[in-house]
């Protein structure tokens, strides 16, 4: 098997080999940190060694119960927010045919909980009246509004159409083990639950059965996704020296960007599919990073469409941007640009070439014009876009999160910023306990 590649020798327009290379005890340091857990946050390093201690009796249990899930259910509703959706989402986006949900593959997996809207819900319990469905309830707190709220509604709708009994049948929560609303409901209603570990938080989770779970309902190939995070796991340990270390190079490389004046990383992909795999990431390194007046802003194109929109930009917007490119080297498909006699649109000189041929060419010509306009370009490239690769990429931003986080002297496991939204919203909804927190947000 292959490894991911990282390349971050088109960034030397701005920050020099040598100054990367200035920062490697640094990272190395910082990884060391994150392995002895002597670093800021480490009650909060579950995720450090999870892939390598997932058990075969684990991957089969969570196999079963998405089995099950599957053979009752022609949709299953996940319901979640940020790091209890968002790597689902992703790794389910990236490896699922584009129009699966056209032709009627079941179960068709929607999303709720992500959000407060109305006509969102309104619509989806629209949609599932008169469907067989389930939900994979996710929250590590048990307590966060959205998919507290929208759980509180599909549960209803659940119970209303197939009844108290199967209803049970068809929910399953993944929750801390003891604590939060969640818990003691999902006890209560006798739901087969999953643990969170303690020391796992949210965005972190994606290889506990929060993104496990709803990957195998989805059908995907859970085993080979750990399998590459396996892998990445050894590659990228703190026993790996720098110069062979890809999270370590790119902790380095984006914090010597970031003190050379480019505050705004933008993830760019080349593929459609991997949109959702972009804002999985800008919430890890977001989330992660961006406190203490601090941290790097995480933003995410998809290309070629954005070139025709943010690609202006790009070009020649404020100098203060940097791009990480995700490529995918191989397609799964073969698609061939047809010769046409007429050629009234111009296009026999594409004749005969395939269409990731042209899209690979959108490709270099959009690094070679960033990279001109002063924009430096680190690039990532997947041998193939499959879970066995998939697995070793979000493994690798995990660790090289933790690494880039200490390395900018950040605790990159917690989110304090987060509250500030969630006091003024009880406070406005008259919550018991927030009367005139309005505002206060220290
Ligand atoms: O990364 C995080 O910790 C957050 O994004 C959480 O995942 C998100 O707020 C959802 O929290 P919970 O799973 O407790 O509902």
């Amino acid at each position: 098997m292959k490894q991911i590649i990282l390349d971050v020798s088109k960034t030397s327009g701005t920050i020099s080999e040598k100054q990367i290379q200035n920062r490697a005890s640094q990272a190395e340091s910082c990884n060391r940190e994150l392995e002895k857990g002597t670093g800021k946050g480490s009650d909060f390093l579950g995720w450090l060694h999870l892939p390598s201690s997932i058990t075969e009796a684990d991957i089969t249990d969570i196999q079963a119960t998405a089995e099950q899930l599957r053979a009752k259910c022609d949709v299953v509703v996940v319901v979640g927010i940020g790091g209890s959706y968002l790597g689902a989402k992703a790794v389910i986006d990236a490896l699922s045919g584009s129009f699966d949900y056209m032709e009627n593959k079941k179960p068709v997996i929607v999303y709720a909980g992500h959000n407060i809207g109305e006509d969102y819900l309104y619509e989806l319990q629209k949609y599932l009246a008169g469907k067989s469905f389930g939900i994979i309830n996710i929250s590590k707190s048990g307590t966060t509004t959205e998919p507290a709220l929208a759980f509180r509604i599909l549960k209803k709708q659940l119970e209303d159409s197939a009844g108290k009994e199967e209803a049970k049948n068809r929910i399953v929560a993944v929750t801390d083990k003891a604590r939060g609303a969640l818990r003691t409901l999902a006890n209560k209603e006798g739901y087969k639950t999953y643990v969170i570990p303690d020391d796992v938080g949210g965005r972190f989770s994606v290889l506990t059965p929060v993104g496990l779970l709803p990957i195998a309902v989805a059908g995907i190939d859970i085993r080979q996704l750990i399998a590459g995070a396996v892998a990445m796991e050894k590659s990228v340990s703190a026993n790996t020296p720098f110069n062979d270390n890809i999270a370590e190079i790119y902790a380095a490389t984006r914090n010597e960007l970031y003190a050379s004046g480019k505050k705004i990383e933008i993830l760019a992909n080349f593929s459609p599919k991997l949109h959702f795999v972009s804002e999985w990431w800008k919430q890890l390194y977001g989330e992660s990073e961006g406190k203490e007046n601090r941290g790097i802003f995480t933003a995410a194109v998809d290309f070629t469409t954005d070139l025709h929109s943010m690609g202006q930009w790009i070009q020649e917007g404020e100098r203060s941007i940097f791009e990480t490119v995700i490529s995918i080297a191989s397609p799964k498909y073969k698609v061939e640009t047809p010769f046409d006699e007429q050629d009234l649109d111009g296009l026999n000189f594409l004749a005969g070439k395939r269409v990731d041929e042209i899209n690979k060419m959108a490709e270099l010509g959009t690094q070679i014009a960033h990279v001109d306009g002063g924009v430096p370009n680190i690039k990532i490239t997947l041998p193939e876009l499959n879970e066995y690769y998939l697995g070793q990429l979000l493994y690798f931003f995990e660790r090289a999160c933790g690494i880039s986080g200490y390395m900018l002297g950040v605790n990159p496991f917690d989110q304090p910023g987060v509250e500030a939204y969630k006091k003024n919203m009880f406070a406005l909804l008259n919550k018991p306990g927030y009367e005139g927190l309005l505002g206060n947000t220290k």
